[in-house]
């Protein structure tokens, strides 16, 4: 198989060209991504509509330049595999027609690839053919505990009952003024922080929970930057939403320590969930692939790594490149449903 991936459900326009080889240095021929962070900035989040634009202006060129880069021809191409939900239905309809369009002028299968089994499956583009494993898909759209079985069997654990992991990370570096998207900036403030400093409270930590919740970990650490704001600052809670650099305000050691403690209380509650998954599900495999752009997170990692050892668990992230939003998961998905025969040709 020689898989031409596109992905362009949220920001990021991204083609790739991978192949279906026993060799992990060759999987991926070519991989393009143009991430629209820059047009997106400025709103504090992602604008569909300017999303769906900017789709449109950079796919065409993304895929001559990976078709040129896999050094093969376009007529080389044996499937097309296209991110086709959940994600923003502008973005989504440029990616699936553009790739409807190359379908038929190549006379090739197009393969519809959920993003969730994108982030999935990331992890065969880089390491051995994992078959069997559990799933810590954290993202910014989404946060699941899944149990994957020979591919294509999946059991869903656990969901998300309100925000994301991601969308928490990124509406707090919103409040301290940090920008979007704000966890690769909470993260780097968090490593000269007290992760102790403030006891933000766990919530449902029970043995037989399995889903999310962040909002009310969100309110506490709300609560607390507008005490602070208040105490070091005299800001009128009713006036923070006023203030769009709050983090050069409050003095650097306390932004720090807020950083490392929310972080602290998000790598617990995400241990807490994995683990209760791998003991309800008998504990039958001994690999945890923890994919999405928090996956990129190393405090994060390092804590599953500790948390993991004693059940002999061994945990994989993707590369940073991979972790977040690409075309290269889309087509190893692709890749990792044909082995499976699971596809069905549309
Ligand atoms: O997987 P992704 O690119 O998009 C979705 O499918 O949603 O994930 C983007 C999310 C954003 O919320 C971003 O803040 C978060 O991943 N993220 C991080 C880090 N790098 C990216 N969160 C925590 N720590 C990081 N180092
Ligand atoms: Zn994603």
């Amino acid at each position: 198989m020689l898989v031409l991936g596109i992905e362009s459900s949220c920001d990021e326009t991204s083609i790739a060209i991978c192949q279906d080889t026993s060799n992990l240095q060759s999987r991926i021929l070519a991989l393009k991504t143009y991430s629209q962070i820059k047009e997106h900035e400025l709103f504090g989040g992602v604008v569909p509509e300017i999303a769906a634009r900017n789709h449109l202006v950079k796919i065409q060129a993304l895929t001559r330049v990976a078709v040129k880069d896999a050094d093969i021809k376009i007529e080389d191409i044996t499937h097309i595999a296209v991110t086709t939900n959940p994600g923003l239905i502008g973005g989504l309809m440029v990616g699936i027609c553009f790739a409807k369009g190359l379908a038929m002028q190549l006379q090739k299968p197009l393969i519809n690839i959920n993003h969730l089994d994108g982030h999935i499956f990331t992890t065969y583009l880089t390491d051995d053919l994992v078959k069997n494993f559990y799933c810590l898909l954290i993202s910014g759209g989404h946060c699941q505990t899944i149990a994957v079985q020979n591919f294509n069997r999946k059991k869903i654990y656990g969901s998300t009952l309100d925000d994301s992991v991601g969308e928490a990370f990124d509406k707090l570096a919103k409040l301290l003024g940090l920008g979007y998207p704000g966890g690769a900036k909470i993260e780097a403030l968090a490593k000269n922080g007290n992760e102790d400093a403030f006891a933000f409270t766990l919530q449902m930590m029970r043995r037989d929970e399995f889903n999310f919740s962040f909002s009310g970990l969100k309110t506490n650490f709300l609560n607390t930057v507008a005490r602070l704001a208040k105490q070091s600052l005299n800001i009128e809670p009713s006036d923070l939403k006023n203030i769009t650099n709050l983090h050069s305000l409050l003095p650097s050691d306390i932004v720090a320590d807020l950083c490392a403690s929310f972080q602290k209380i998000v790598a617990s509650i995400l241990i807490d969930r994995t683990l209760n998954m791998i003991k309800a599900d008998g504990k039958r495999f001994n690999k945890l692939v923890i994919s999405g752009g928090v996956a990129a997170n190393k405090y994060i990692k390092q804590r599953f790594i500790n948390a993991m050892q004693n059940d002999g668990i061994e945990v994989i992230t993707p590369p940073i490149s991979l972790c977040t939003d690409n075309a290269a998961m889309i087509a190893a998905a692709c890749i990792a449903e044909n082995l499976y025969n699971t596809i069905c040709h549309f």
